[in-house]
């Protein structure tokens, strides 16, 4: 499968992800497994330009598989932002001797990776954000243990909201993306869902408004209207409002951070390990730069620039479905 001994290094780059400790105990331990030197590099590409890395043996990751967080820490280098910066970080992997990186992170990590890859360096990205937000893959680490953290919120939310008979307005994370706020909204059985993606679903705040006073009227004692991020004013503005114009008490929770933390979900630990295990099997067998994909069913890979340039084809399938359902 291969002739001397490689020598490969692993980053975690952009916002963490639970998951990404059982991709670096994949990669580590598949390499390892193959006679391949692993190093784990400190803060992202930050850990390029200092040299601040560590070489991975199978203890190493030991006792990670179920830690949310990353291990290698993370950062979100401005030195990648700017082709000098980008020139450095390529010649201290040629410095470092390193065959191959292997990034795990969401869509800027897998830009930082392009980069490199232009300038002669090979690298392999693992889709990990919770965001759900890369076209090129089906999944990326951290999703559905992100959903489940917001659903076990959001239950709780729930049970007070029925019993104050109040609005509860939830915001969730997504940055541009709505996949949590829809699988959250069809979860929790949300009546209205705000994402960003598409100008239909971007119901204004008074049809929300009007369609709480039509539910209440027919009986309705409390209503979860689930929010994106990236919709203007979120939560807190569409609480208020509500409030304001109907008089029934609504109240805004900001999931915020405690999205990204947590034991990873089962579903998170397998896909990372089989993005791991699959990203070094590929590199052995010759391939580079690639960024490593879930599509149909399957675990393959995409040449990075594909891959970073694949654009999104929203569907609203899942929006309609929430709607009809809510009635
Ligand atoms: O990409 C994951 C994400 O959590 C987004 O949902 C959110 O908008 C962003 O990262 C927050 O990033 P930061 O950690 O820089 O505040």
């Amino acid at each position: 499968m291969h002739d001397k001994v490689k020598k490969i290094g692993i980053l975690t780059s952009g916002g963490d992800a639970p998951g990404m400790n059982a991709a670096i105990r994949a990669i580590t331990r598949t390499a390892v497994h193959y006679g391949v030197r692993v190093y784990g590099i400190r803060r992202g590409f930050e850990g390029l330009f200092h040299a601040d890395m560590t070489e991975f043996n199978p203890k190493s990751v030991s006792d990670t598989i179920h830690r949310g967080g990353t291990i290698l820490l993370t950062a979100r280098c401005a030195e990648m932002m700017n082709p000098e910066g980008v020139d450095k970080a390529a010649g201290f992997c040629r410095a470092l001797k390193f065959d191959a990186i292997i990034t795990i992170g969401g869509d800027g990590t897998a830009r930082g990776a392009l980069a490199l890859s232009e300038r002669g360096v090979s690298v392999f990205s693992i889709p990990a954000t919770i965001d759900l937000d890369m076209p090129c893959t089906d999944y990326t680490i951290g999703f559905d243990t992100a959903v489940n953290t917001c659903m076990d919120a959001i239950n709780k939310i729930r049970d007070t909201s029925s019993s104050h008979e109040r609005v509860s307005v939830v915001e969730v994370m997504g940055r541009g993306a709505g996949h949590i706020a829809l699988w959250c909204g069809m979860a929790g059985g949300a009546e209205e869902v705000l994402i960003p993606e598409s100008a239909e679903n971007m119901t204004a705040y008074d049809t929300v408004i009007e369609m709480i006073v039509e539910n209440r009227s027919k009986g309705k004692k409390h209503n979860l209207i689930l929010v994106a991020e990236g919709i203007a004013g979120g939560a807190q503005t569409l609480a208020d409002m509500i409030q304001k114009s109907t008089g029934i008490e609504s109240r805004a929770s900001i999931l915020g951070y405690l999205q990204r933390g947590g034991v990873p979900t089962a579903l998170d630990r397998m896909h990372a390990a089989m993005f791991g295990l699959t990203a070094v099997e590929r590199f052995l067998a010759g391939e580079a730069n690639k960024m490593i994909i879930f599509k149909n069913g399957k675990y393959d890979t995409m040449n990075i620039t594909d891959a970073v340039n694949a654009t999104a084809q929203y569907d609203n399938k899942l929006y309609k479905a929430i709607k009809m359902l809510a009635v």
